[in-house]
């Protein structure tokens, strides 16, 4: 179910006594690694409670189309564009006609009506209920509009009758969701980011630190979400939000970025150092404010930090490593020395002289360099540039696992 990894499921649940079953999907989900959004309509809450479902899915459930304070939080239309897919288990027969018909008179339709994701229903009833020609007729008319039926499969029901209508177990509805999926280029791998500045403390108010505003590194671990990696993203002070789908771990110092980039390392199938690390920090931080003397000349002695994607590329198992190196002059041929001293895979040169691209800037034009191939890729948003180094850094790192 690997599929599965960082999709954003809408789960919606309606009425019937299958609901039950939808706890169970929702953990199986979550443990396959979705992220689940439970809706549910008013007649599933007589079956299961939004509590309970709430603690399942570690959100709060959505139940209500005219709520200001649910439509304030993530309202349907946010709900609807957030969807990789709408996943409706157990879906009754009442709902499978207001579907069919275009209804959006509740939360659920209109999600259903709002989203460009696949829906996908895991029917659920009487097997009466589901022989009758005009349940039989939706269905048919549902999957004539590219909505997935998922069963029902047959056999005992809860109300004593044997035949077709059971919902299909969690697990099959699962299996059967994510094969729906694509398989990411980095499906099931865990990726390490290091981005940002580092900031070397000299005192309680003064650092050192540079201009690095992580755009480089958060828009990589975008990418690297998308391809399916599992991401952990350890990132110097910035003002960017964290991506979604993404374990954020926050540092000040290079000191603290190597500690956290070690932490779970044996986990990790490429590492990526994207952030503007310090080379130096103060030899010692001030208890105190370092108060201005009589002195025109102020002295400072640095001490070298630890070279964070050095330390991991010289581990005995060490995951891929790919690093960036900041040029302002000889850009590729610095860039070399790089990849070769620092025993990296892959090092991306960033012409950091020029104020359009590189440090704080929303474009980026790279050069990828590995020991037998240099690979310009020209000026464009730095989103775009993500997604073409993580498909250049998976097509590389399956080369080098083969
Ligand atoms: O954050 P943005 O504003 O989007 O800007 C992006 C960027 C310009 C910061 C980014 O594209 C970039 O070039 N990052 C590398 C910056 C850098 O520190 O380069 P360097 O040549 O000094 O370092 C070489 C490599 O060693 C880098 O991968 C760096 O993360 C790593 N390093 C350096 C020093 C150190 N103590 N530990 C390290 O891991």
């Amino acid at each position: 179910m690997q599929r599965l990894t960082n999709r954003q499921i809408v789960l919606g649940i309606t009425g019937g006594i299958a609901a039950y079953k939808s706890a169970e999907l929702t953990r199986i989900l979550k443990g396959a690694g979705a992220d689940v959004r439970v809706v549910m309509t008013a007649a599933a809450t007589e079956f299961i409670t939004p509590l309970t479902m709430q603690a399942l899915s570690g959100h709060q459930v959505h139940q209500h189309l005219l709520d200001p304070e649910a439509e304030a939080g993530m309202g349907h239309i946010e709900l609807a564009k957030w969807a990789d897919m709408v996943l409706i288990a157990p879906a009754s027969a009442d709902f499978m006609a207001r579907l069919d018909n275009g209804h959006g008179n509740d939360l659920l339709t209109t999600i259903c009506l709002a989203t460009e994701a696949p829906i996908v229903l895991a029917p659920a009833m009487n097997q009466a209920m589901w022989r009758d020609p005009q349940t039989q007729a939706n269905a048919r008319s549902l999957q004539q509009k590219n909505i997935r039926l998922l069963g029902p499969g047959v056999g005992e029901q809860a109300c004593g009758d044997t035949g077709p209508g059971r919902m299909l177990e969690p697990t099959q509805i699962a299996q059967q969701a994510a094969d729906l999926f694509d398989l990411g280029l980095l499906c099931g791998k865990r990726v390490f980011i290091t981005a940002g500045p580092t900031r070397e403390a000299l005192d309680p108010v003064r650092y050192i630190s540079n201009h690095s505003s992580g755009k480089m590194g958060y828009a990589l671990a975008e990418a690297a979400i998308d391809a399916g990696a599992q991401v952990t993203l350890i990132s110097g002070p910035v003002n960017l939000p964290a991506p979604q789908r993404c374990e954020v771990i926050r540092v000040e110092s290079a000191e603290q970025m190597l500690d956290a980039s070690l932490q779970n390392i044996s986990q990790c199938d490429i590492f990526i150092a994207s952030a503007a690390v310090a080379d130096y920090r103060p030899v010692s931080i001030a208890e105190h404010k370092m108060k201005k003397g009589n002195e025109e000349i102020m002295e400072l002695h640095l001490v070298k930090n630890p070279d964070i994607v050095a330390t991991v590329a010289g581990l005995e198992r060490k995951p891929f490593t790919v690093g960036f190196a900041a040029e302002t002059q000889n850009v590729v041929t610095y860039a070399q020395g790089k990849l070769v001293r620092k025993n990296l895979d892959l090092i991306i040169a960033n012409d950091v002289s020029r104020s359009d691209i590189g440090f704080n800037s929303d474009d980026n034009a790279v050069t990828v360099v590995s020991r037998h191939h240099v690979k310009p890729l020209p000026l464009s948003s730095k989103r775009q540039l993500a997604g073409q180094l993580i498909e250049m850094i998976a097509s590389q790192y399956e080369t080098a696992e083969e």
